[in-house]
């Protein structure tokens, strides 16, 4: 399909002619995009998909067993679309460890988790802010909190002309909108959002992050503010009870043809193949989770049984291994408030626990030791772990808090 998404703005920067591109207002008109055929097959079974996601959210006793690890993963995925190195693993020990000083690219990823966390809350409160551009730019600033990205302006719209690709406007792939269009475009987005526009609303979230992507708001964080603003549009619309579908692994497995679908958005208007992508992405997406939800959950249920055949068990001990699933580390300390208990007690816990074969301890310190779910662990970091120039590593090896 071929149409017009924009028009070109020729501009002239260090002396050279510069064409940035500025996008017409969503939705996409002239034809307008119809959900047909092939693409309201793609469109059915992405529901489908995602209604056997919302059951399986349902298995466990609150949305918070799958969501702690969930999020985690989409954070350690969508930041390494990016090149950050962080992997699941070095974000749990972080966190469990609660050591004062992180690495940057551990920095990144808690960023994401504070991020996305802090904008479900503002969604959910009473007067709390909606979605909107401003919400956005709240996300940023959390997003680019800290060292490495300082020189970025966290939480605030560009004021200058940025591109993508090449090492200057004048050679790069694609030049987004000027800077003083951006106020505009956004404000422009943010209204459709909102509007009576009848796609349904999966299209919808895959138009909006295309749009976003197109406008490229920020120095940095694009992506990333992008892939969290379709999570939160998917819970904004009620397409699942809980925030359990996240792109990052699909995008990032096949993040040529992602690029490729954004271009060819832009350049020939082919809004329906992004569509089609999207959707795929998204069963893909939804079958993962299920998939991980029912491992993670038929794996606590078999813990479960062996832990209550053991006769060292304690209550403390099954106190603490329900509280796992949202705590797959622990510290001595950690173990000590999760259960309430004194220190002998939750010692003897973590001992039943290890004794069962469920934690395992990963430092090999004699002090500030950290026990591992290490089965549960593994679940969830399937395919987080391939990250070019780095070495694959899993839970049993050695753990280093430093040197990345
Ligand atoms: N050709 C393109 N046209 C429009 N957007 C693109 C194109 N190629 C990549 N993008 C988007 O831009 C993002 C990169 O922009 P930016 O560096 O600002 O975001 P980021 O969050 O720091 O990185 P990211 O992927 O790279 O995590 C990509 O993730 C993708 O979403
Ligand atoms: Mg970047």
């Amino acid at each position: 399909m071929t149409r017009t998404t924009g028009t070109y703005r020729t501009t002239v920067i260090g002396g050279e002619r510069i064409r940035a591109f500025v996008p017409r207002p969503l939705p996409p008109k002239r034809p307008v995009l119809r959900i047909e055929g092939k693409l309201a097959r793609c469109h059915a079974e992405a529901v489908t998909a995602i209604g056997r996601l919302e059951v399986a959210g349902t298995m466990v006793p609150s949305p918070d067993w799958f969501l702690y690890g969930f999020v985690r993963k989409e954070a350690v995925v969508s930041s390494q679309i990016e090149g950050t190195q962080a992997t699941l693993e070095d974000v749990i020990v972080y966190e469990a460890a609660q050591q004062s000083e992180r690495p940057a690219d551990v920095e990144e990823v808690c960023n994401y988790v504070d991020a996305l966390a802090f904008a479900r809350a503002e969604l959910a409160r009473a007067h709390g802010l909606p979605l909107c551009v401003r919400l956005l730019c709240a996300i940023h600033r959390r997003l680019m909190k800290g060292v490495r990205r300082s020189g970025k302006r966290p939480g605030e719209i560009r004021t200058s002309q940025n591109w993508l690709g090449g090492t200057r406007p004048g050679n790069a792939h694609y030049v987004p909108p000027p800077h003083e269009t951006v106020p505009d475009l956004l404000a422009a987005l943010e209204t459709w959002i909102h509007s009576d526009d009848p796609l349904p609303p999966l299209v919808k979230a895959a138009l909006a992050h295309v749009q976003f992507e197109t406008i490229h708001p920020f120095l940095d964080g694009n992506g990333r503010v992008g892939r969290l603003l379709v999570t939160l549009l998917v819970e904004h619309w009620n397409l699942l009870s809980s925030p359990l579908l996240y792109l990052s692994l699909s995008f990032k497995r096949q993040r040529q043809e992602y690029y490729r679908q954004l271009d060819t958005v832009r350049m020939g208007g082919d809004w329906e193949g992004w569509v089609s992508f999207f959707l795929e992405c998204v069963c893909e997406s939804a079958d993962d989770g299920v998939s991980t939800a029912r491992r993670l959950f038929s794996l606590v249920g078999a813990d479960r049984r062996r832990l209550s055949d053991l006769k060292s068990v304690t209550v403390s001990a099954i106190r603490l291994f329900e509280l796992l699933p949202q705590h797959p580390m622990v510290t001595l300390s950690k173990a000590m408030e999760l259960v309430g208990a004194s220190k002998p007690t939750a010692g003897k816990a973590i001992n039943a626990l290890t004794k069962a074969g469920i934690l395992a301890e990963i430092t090999g310190k004699k002090r500030d030791r950290i026990y591992a779910y290490r089965a549960y662990l593994d679940v969830l970091a399937e395919d987080t772990r391939t990250v070019p120039g780095q070495a694959a590593h899993g839970f049993g090896g050695a753990y280093s808090m430093s040197g990345r």
